[in-house]
């Protein structure tokens, strides 16, 4: 059993919902979207052009091109390194073609645990 305390070590490393809880959107995501997000984010016509309200969010994530960056899909189901918000997120968007500052603007990026959450989501096919 050599390796066994280096698969501990690694289960520790990761967080435990996005280790094993499947991610639910309603639950986890949405909360965070609404207090942190659609203050600016209200119904889309604002910039950025996306709507984060519970009721929309879904609508105007998954499968849907981004504006900033040509080509990259805001929410690609499965995918989250391919994913504009996860980029958008943690401060990546410039090196994959978009532009604009770190999201949420202005303000500090969300908690590890979030983005890893937001990934979790998306990596198990970002459903409803
Ligand atoms: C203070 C206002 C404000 C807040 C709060 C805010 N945003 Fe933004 N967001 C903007 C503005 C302005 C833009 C366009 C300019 C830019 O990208 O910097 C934008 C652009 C975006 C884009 C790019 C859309 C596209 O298709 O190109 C995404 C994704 C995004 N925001 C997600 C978020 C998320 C997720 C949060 C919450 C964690 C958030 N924003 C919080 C103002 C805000």
């Amino acid at each position: 059993m050599k390796t066994f305390p280096l698969l501990l070590a690694a289960l520790a490393a990761t967080p435990a919902m996005a280790r094993d809880a499947r991610v639910d959107f309603a639950r986890d995501i949405a909360p965070v979207l609404k207090t942190t997000c659609a203050t600016c984010h209200q119904v889309g016509v604002e910039a950025g052009r996306l709507s984060l309200v519970p009721k929309y969010a879904l609508g105007f994530l998954v499968n849907v091109p981004s504006i900033e960056a040509p080509g990259v899909m805001r929410v690609a189901p499965g995918k989250p390194d391919r994913s504009y918000l996860v980029m958008k997120l943690e401060g990546t968007q410039v090196a994959h073609g978009g532009t604009g500052s770190r999201m949420p603007f202005g303000g500090p990026p969300l908690a590890p645990e979030t983005i890893a959450l937001v990934r979790a989501w998306i990596k198990q096919g970002a459903r409803p």
